[in-house]
């Protein structure tokens, strides 16, 4: 897919941009500052509804505008349809799809098939579980968009769970006795959503597998093998260990792959958990088992990459889950429909060294579109010469 035409209103440095693109390398070069991420970030945020530099929306919506507009004309196999969403600052979004409202804005999740490349993704390595967790949630709703849906709920399930906890604590704490039914309801609904989405996290992190120790081994020219574990907190709660962390999937420890690929399974493992967890929660006024407590874990040979993987094998790292991504998105694989994902770069090739630069370049050359940007044009790799927009003062200008 590609995409050919994109308006923004109001959405961050732009009060108002008409841009369009051909399939193929598209560079948008310009001095820093000028707005080259903000263009490209309203692509992902369209693709996945969340920012790769925010978490909050507030900071996408002009300063003193009311609201931002993101319109895109997305094409795929000749046939066009338009995306477009309204942010609202502290509402909720609006979402329209060919002209006619959404119920729910996150149903245009995943209409839009991106993969964004960025310095943030070296976080992906080195920070804590929280981006590792969103990486295959983002992921899952472009493969499976009824996912975003399951992942609110989660969320939503889960903020409630902790408030009830808490309470459940004051009242203990106070001598007060305790009514635990509705905790009980609460639990099922934890379970219900939450083992949906560990089995859907740990077919991805199967499927994903062998692209990410392909494409480590091609960005990195094979010096050791990329590999990756889903560590469930729910494994490891059952195994009396209530930790942080939980049982790999597969590798080193237990092998319990296929059960956790399963979610009535799952479901019914997350509620023993809970029920053996119960008085510690309440302590805690937490929940303490479940996705949002889980990992992925990512080794090179032995060795953990958090921790243990130097700068550049990091960065090998980084790309190569994004390469894995796009092979998985545009593999012809029945489990989900395909389609080529936009690849989207931004400011990625004045971060790699020569080598790592040129094997990334030739690897994306051949994708359907890719959209890169740039502080000076040397920065994009020979290989990817195509279009070219100009990007000044939040005006961008096709010059090529
Ligand atoms: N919500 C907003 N309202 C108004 N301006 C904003 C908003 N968010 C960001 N900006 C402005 O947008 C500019 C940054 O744009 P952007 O991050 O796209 O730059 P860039 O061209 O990618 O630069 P670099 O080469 O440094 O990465 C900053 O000047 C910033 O102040
Ligand atoms: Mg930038």
């Amino acid at each position: 897919m590609y995409v050919s035409d994109l308006a923004l209103t109001d959405f961050r440095s732009y009060a108002e941009l008409l841009l369009s693109f051909e399939p193929g390398i598209t560079a948008l070069v310009g001095p820093n500052g000028q707005g080259k991420t903000n263009l490209v970030e309203s692509l992902g945020y369209l693709s996945t509804f969340s920012s790769h530099r925010v978490s909050a929306d507030a900071a996408l919506v002009r300063a003193g505008a009311p609201r931002a507009i993101i319109q895109t004309k997305v094409v795929r196999e000749n046939r066009s349809a338009l995306l477009e969403l309204e942010l609202v600052s502290g509402k909720a979004n609006r979402a329209r799809f060919n002209r006619a409202p959404l119920p729910r804005a996150r149903d245009l999740a995943g209409r839009l098939r991106t993969v964004l490349f960025a310095p943030e993704d070296l976080s992906l390595i080195k920070a804590d579980p929280d981006g590792r967790r969103r990486f295959l949630d983002e992921l899952l709703v472009l493969l499976s968009p009824k996912l975003a849906s399951v992942r609110a709920d989660y969320e939503r399930v889960v903020r409630q769970r902790n408030a009830l906890l808490k309470s459940a604590g004051t009242q203990r704490r106070s001598g007060t006795s305790l009514d635990l039914r509705t905790l009980d309801v609460w639990d099922d609904k934890a379970a219900a959503a939450g083992a949906q989405l560990i089995a859907a996290r740990v077919q991805l992190v199967n499927a994903l597998r062998p692209h990410l120790a392909h494409a480590y081994e091609q960005v990195s020219a094979g010096q050791s093998e990329a590999r990756m574990f889903y560590r469930a907190s729910v494994a490891r709660a059952m195994a009396g260990q209530d930790g942080p962390g939980g049982a790999r999937t597969s590798g080193f420890e237990d092998t319990d792959v296929e059960a956790l690929t399963q979610a009535d399974v799952v479901e019914a493992r997350l509620l023993e958990a809970m029920a053996h967890l119960r008085g510690k929660e309440i302590e805690r006024g937490v929940s303490l088992v479940g996705p949002h407590r889980d990992d992925l874990e990512l080794f090179l040979d032995e060795l953990p990459a958090k921790g243990y993987a130097s700068h550049g094998e990091s960065w090998s790292l980084a790309l190569g889950l994004r390469l894995a991504s796009y092979e998985l998105l545009k593999a012809d694989d029945d489990w989900h429909e395909s389609s080529e994902p936009v690849l989207i770069l931004d400011d990625v090739f004045a971060e790699l060294d020569v080598r790592r630069r040129d094997r990334l370049a030739r690897l994306i050359a051949p994708a359907e579109q890719v959209l890169i940007t740039a502080a000076v044009a040397e920065d994009v790799p020979e290989v990817l010469e195509g279009a070219r927009v100009d990007v000044m003062g939040s005006v961008a200008t096709r010059v090529r």
